[in-house]
Formats: structure tokens, sequence, C-alpha cells
């Protein structure tokens, strides 16, 4: 029987294993991928290949056709093995692409940012001139929204039949004890009262918070808002530290050309007492056509005074001894004359448009 491994002559060798050779590299050629490839190679190399047999076949060979028959061999097993590298370098580049291909991130793809928030503008406000108080040495105290209207009213000198404790101006609330008139505090002036009832002199806090009237929204009023109160009490105190401390602070929060003026005013609370007002940041004094203070060149700040003896008295402080020294201001409107925003609204409408406009 005649097989492709009995060979004759170094003629049928060479035909024989350029068969093979051609075979081998074609279906190496034709592996698809690296296991296709495992299974040809052991076919084509491996242990029941042809190049294996005709290898075995060597031993019968006469002597003098041996060394040639064996060269002839290894250079076919060369070419074949450099094939099978070659090939497998191919399937290896080609499994690469195709996965780096399936992992593809197209960083060009429009993508849904997460958007980064910041402070509300009235928190900023609140936040800022708390600091610019801490700095002249002032403590920052809190007190209750729901308030007892002792606090709110009776002793801050505000007698029963003020008008501002009219329904049509104070929100009330039915809460606690029947026998305790209760609101929503309409001003921060309440936490002056219950700082001082619980600490001894000498006092400098502002107390920053919500306020609560009975009002009609409109472009510069709300019925919950926000007011920031100072309240300094120590030994002979007087009106000029007043105006020098808000003189001091207008120049921090309005800038360094800041000035001030006082008009004389009303609060049950404080006596005398006086409205504050800042030169406009925005023109070069009265007479302009400036939109911000109307060509008045003047804006009206906050409220303030020296603290009423009657205030002292209702705290257990001794106004013998003691004077001093309050005020009070809305945030709000601090933030809309700084930044010249024209409606309160803007402050609740949660338009992110107003909101990232202060990233402070
Ligand atoms: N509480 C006053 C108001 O709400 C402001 C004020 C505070 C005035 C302290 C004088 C002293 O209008």
């Amino acid at each position: 029987m005649e097989t492709t491994t009995s060979l004759t002559g170094p003629m049928d060798l060479t035909e024989h294993l350029n068969a093979v050779r051609d075979a081998a590299l074609r279906q190496i050629e034709d592996a698809a991928d690296s296991d296709a490839l495992a299974a040809v190679e052991a076919a084509v190399v491996g242990r029941d290949s042809e190049v294996a047999a005709a290898r075995r076949g060597l031993g019968q060979m006469p002597a003098e056709e041996r060394r040639d028959a064996g060269r002839l061999i290894n250079e076919v097993a060369q070419e074949i093995q450099a094939a099978l590298e070659a090939r497998s370098e191919v399937l290896a580049a080609a499994a690469q692409s195709a996965r780096i291909q399936a992992e593809a991130i197209d960083v060009t793809l429009d993508y849904q940012a997460v958007p980064v928030g910041n402070l509300h503008l009235i928190q900023q406000v609140i936040d800022e001139v708390s600091d610019i108080f801490v700095g002249l040495g002032y403590h920052v105290a809190e007190g209750p929204e729901a308030e007892l209207a002792w606090y709110n009213f009776d002793a801050l000198n505000t007698p029963a039949d003020h008008p501002s404790r009219l329904g049509m101006d104070t929100m009330y609330v039915d809460y606690g004890n029947p026998e305790d008139e209760m609101n929503l505090r309409s001003h921060t002036s309440p936490i002056q009262a219950r700082y001082m009832e619980q600490h001894e002199p000498p006092v400098y806090i502002v107390a920053p918070g919500r306020a609560y009237r009975n009002d009609t929204i409109d472009a510069s009023h709300l019925p919950v808002f926000h007011q920031i109160e100072g309240l300094a009490v120590d030994t002979n105190i007087t009106f000029s530290d007043l105006k020098g401390t808000l003189a001091e602070f207008a120049r921090q929060f309005f800038g360094p050309e800041t000035k001030v003026r006082m008009r004389p005013h009303f609060f049950p609370f404080t006596e005398p007492s006086a409205e504050l007002d800042v030169s406009c940041f925005n023109c070069d004094g009265p007479g302009s056509t400036c939109r911000v203070c109307k060509g008045v060149g003047w804006l009206e700040m906050l409220g303030c005074g020296m603290v009423d003896p009657n205030v002292l008295t209702a705290v257990g402080y001794d106004p013998d001894e003691l004077t001093g020294f309050a005020f009070g201001m809305g945030v709000e409107r601090l933030a809309m004359v700084r930044h010249g925003i024209d409606s309160i609204r803007h402050f609740i409408d949660n338009d992110v448009r107003f909101l990232e406009q202060f990233r402070g």
C-alpha cells in the first residue's frame, strides 16, 4: 500500500513536502480565530502530522539521502511554524481591535451634566453680614419663628393696642398654652429679649432669621422674609457707637466709599430711633437719573436706635447702669440694593437662571 509517507527519493520527497506545506499554509490562512488555529497547529505540526510522519520516515532512508531529506523537512517545518506564528499575530491583533471597538466610548456623545448647586443669595447675604459683625466681636444668636407675643411685643415696649399687633399686620398661631398669645415673629427683635434674659451683659449679638407679616406679595413685600437683628448692650454705649458701627458695616458690605446718614424715626423698643440710609453705589448723588435710588442719592437701609430703658427693665437689666443700641435690617433689601434686583419675588421663584447668577 502506498502512503504519502513512503518516500522513494529526493524528488518525491520534495513534491510531497511542497504539497504538505501548501495544504498546511491554506489551513493556517483559513483559521478564523485562535481556537481554530490551535486545532490547525496540532494537525500540521503535531504528533500525527505529515511533517512528523516524514521525520519518522527518515530512519528507513539510506544514509546518503537522509541529510538532504532532513534539511528539506526542517525547512518545510520552519515555513509552517513561521506561518502559524504570523497567523497567530494577525488573529490576536484582529481580536484586540474587535474588543476595542466593542468597548469604545464616544467621547463626543452629549451627556447629562450633574448640576452643581450653590447657597441661595439670601443665605449668602446672611453669612456675609454675620461674618462682618463676628469680625467686630459679635456673637450670632437665634430664636424661634413661632414666638410668644411677650417677646415679640410686650418685652419690646410695644403696648397691647399698638397697630402692629393687629391681625392685619401680624400672623397669630393657635399653639401651646392657651393663656399665651403666640404669633409668627414679625421681626427678629424678640431674639434681643430672649438673649438678654439668658445672658449677663455685656451683649454683642447679631441674630439672623425668618420673619412673617400679613402682607400681600408685591415687588417689595413678601409675607415671609428675612432680617438680621443687631444688639449691643454695655456700660457707656452711645449713639455715636451705633452710627460708627453701622457706617463700618456699610463700608464692608457696600464698598469702602459708602456713606451713611440717619433720619429720625420711631420704634417702640428704641429711643431715640432712626432709619439709616446708605449713599447710592450706582450714581454720584442727588439729582441724577439713577434707576437704583430714583435720583435721591440715598437708599433706605435699616431701622435702629438706642435700646429703650423699658426693654432693659423687662429682661431684668439695670437701665441706670447699662445702655445699648439695636438695629434690624431686611436681608432681601440688602441683596436687592447691592445687586440691583428689581423684584423681591425673584427670591422665591426658584428660577435657576436667577439663582445661578449668585454663586458666591
Ligand atoms: N424690628 C424693626 C423692624 O422690623 C427694626 C429695628 C430693629 C428697629 C432694632 C430698631 C431696632 O422694622
